[in-house]
């Protein structure tokens, strides 16, 4: 059930955008955040507030794979499984992940028996997420964990599900995919300067360009041309002398009335 706090949000999320309809994907992040999906009454809901159909919001839902028709857990784990992760050891994790957590691609770790503290973990295959010299690469809530093997994989969602601190190899402290929902919304959680922003393996074409003292080209070389330029200067002068004509021919029409 969708209370008035978030109707709220979705209007003010709306209201950001000079064309209110441009806030739809936040508007849908922050349904999830609450809803723990795309529900029917968040596509209801958006599409009033947008004034647009509820089809055009469904469409929207169901392009993007980030955008979930279905309950996820407190956790969404991805593997990667294109090319170079798959190979790297991808298809060994995620076939790992899900025997040990005995779910399929895109299912739910069932909640503890009895209502426990356990958290509950969503496994999806997931593409390529740039991070290919990381490789293989898993996310958490799309956080990065790099480098990965079946058994840090196992040991990962097992933290996950016993409620540990468990940070991003490349970033911050996990939070619950509902909070990270809410980040995206735009809704910041002051973590977003946790953890490096770069590492190593990203860093070595800049290392190595350094010691050969590369560097890039200077900026004019990729800007507009002098031709460029004097082409544009001689549309602007023809395009000022033909509304000066039209000007004129309009003022001696109106002359002759
Ligand atoms: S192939 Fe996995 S991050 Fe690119």
């Amino acid at each position: 059930m969708i209370g008035e706090k978030t109707r709220s949000e979705l209007m003010e999320i709306a209201g950001r955008y000079p064309q209110a309809r441009s806030g739809l994907l936040p508007m849908l992040h922050l349904v999830q955040s609450v809803e723990g999906q795309v529900t029917s009454e968040g596509i209801e809901l958006c599409a009033e507030i947008l004034d647009i159909s509820a089809a055009e919001v469904s469409g929207v839902a169901t392009f993007y794979t980030m955008y979930k028709r279905r309950p996820v857990g407190d956790y969404h784990v991805g593997v990667c499984t294109n090319t170079l992760c798959a190979i790297m050891g991808g298809d060994l994790i995620f076939e790992r992940l899900k025997e040990h957590l005995d779910i399929g691609n895109d299912e739910t770790t069932p909640v503890s028996p009895g209502g426990g503290a356990g958290k509950t973990v969503t496994l999806e295959h997931i593409e390529c997420n740039a991070a290919c010299d990381y490789a293989p690469v898993m996310m958490v809530n799309w956080e990065f964990m790099d480098n990965q093997t079946p058994q840090s994989a196992t040991q990962l969602v097992d933290d996950l599900r016993a409620g540990k601190e468990v940070t991003s190899t490349r970033g911050p402290r996990i939070c619950t995919w509902r909070e990270a929902e809410r980040v995206l919304a735009g809704y910041p959680d002051d973590r977003a300067d946790e953890g490096p922003s770069a590492g190593h393996a990203s860093l070595v074409g800049l290392k190595i360009a350094r010691e050969q003292q590369w560097t890039a080209p200077p900026v004019e070389a990729s800007g507009p041309t002098e031709g460029d330029m004097a082409a544009e200067q001689a549309v602007e002068q023809a395009d000022t002398a033909r509304a000066e004509s039209e000007t004129k021919v309009q003022e001696g029409t109106e002359g002759d009335k």
